[in-house]
């Protein structure tokens, strides 16, 4: 039975097959339980259309390849984000590909998590605690940087200190105090009239989100600056964002002690990018 829409309830494919909440399960001795071995995506859903597939499915792709994952083939994989897409209406797709049972003795299949899930509730203005992320794999520009996968224990640890102490998350730093990212979204700011955000080179993730950022700056004419950035370019800007599927465009109003204005630029920055949503996702101005 398909719960009605705006309920909480999953719905969860694996391997392409629908199987209720309590009859979906994988083997214990897959990697992905082990060892936090596997790759993933999270998809928002507008009126049960997907936002951006291609883009996630190439980020996907680029992962598993990473860690030499063998995907379902796209086709199956887009159809499966479809049907989760369009039986939850509002919220995201959750895809996550194990890496299967790699040890001789106990050998299970690579399986292909698609849920749908409710978009979770987050703070109108994010608040964030800034971190050195040692573990990051900011310094490895080659074969790991920009994966998405499922070991993200530093990433939650590190939101975890944040919220222990009051903040709504961390952001991560190099060990020099260059300004990486969140531990699950980008961060963009306004500094004399530009839009900056930190540069993919520093390993980390190709957040979509941030794509669609920089598109909406573009038609709004706001010239952009990829880069290297300490962190006081941050703490002296004139209004900073928090990117990302689940986020969207969030102000990010303090870090660490230090206020930051929440201002008209990321008011119309968000309402571009609500414009780009819209004119790829809404079933009454695009085809199915
Ligand atoms: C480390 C990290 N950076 C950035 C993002 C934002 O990426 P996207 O905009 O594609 O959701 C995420 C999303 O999960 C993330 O985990």
């Amino acid at each position: 039975m398909t719960p009605a829409l705006g309920s909480t309830a999953m719905r969860v494919m694996i391997d392409g097959t629908p199987v209720s909440d309590d009859q979906a399960a994988i083997s214990v001795f897959d990697w992905g339980v082990l060892r936090g071995f596997g790759v993933f995506e999270v998809i928002r859903s507008y009126q049960g259309r997907a936002f951006r597939t291609r883009q996630h499915l190439d980020r996907l792709e680029r992962s598993a390849e990473a860690l030499a994952i063998e995907l379902p083939n796209r086709d199956s994989l887009d159809s499966w984000i479809v049907e989760c897409a369009e039986m939850g209406g509002d919220g995201q797709v959750r895809v996550v590909v194990t890496g299967g049972g790699r040890d001789p003795q106990a050998e299970a299949p690579s399986r292909t998590i698609v849920l749908w899930e409710p978009v979770p509730s987050g703070p109108d203005r994010l608040s964030l605690l800034p971190m050195k992320a040692l573990w990051h794999p900011a310094t490895d520009t080659d074969s790991f940087s920009g994966v998405k996968w499922t070991s993200y224990a530093p990433n939650m640890a590190s939101t975890d200190k944040a919220r222990r102490v009051g903040f709504h998350d961390a952001l991560l730093l190099t060990a020099d105090s260059l300004i990486l990212e969140g531990p699950t979204f980008a961060v963009a700011w306004m500094s004399e009239g530009r839009l900056e955000t930190p540069s993919l080179q520093l390993g980390i993730l190709t957040s979509i989100t941030r794509d669609v950022l920089l598109e909406s700056a573009l038609r709004l004419d706001v010239e952009v600056k990829q880069g290297f950035f300490p962190l006081e370019r941050l703490l002296d800007s004139d209004e900073a964002f928090g990117l990302s599927t689940t986020k969207e465009v969030t102000p990010i109003e303090k870090v660490g002690e230090h206020e930051i204005p929440v201002g008209p630029f990321g008011k119309s920055l968000a309402e571009e990018f609500r414009s780009i949503v819209t004119a790829e996702t809404d079933r009454a101005t695009t085809a199915s």
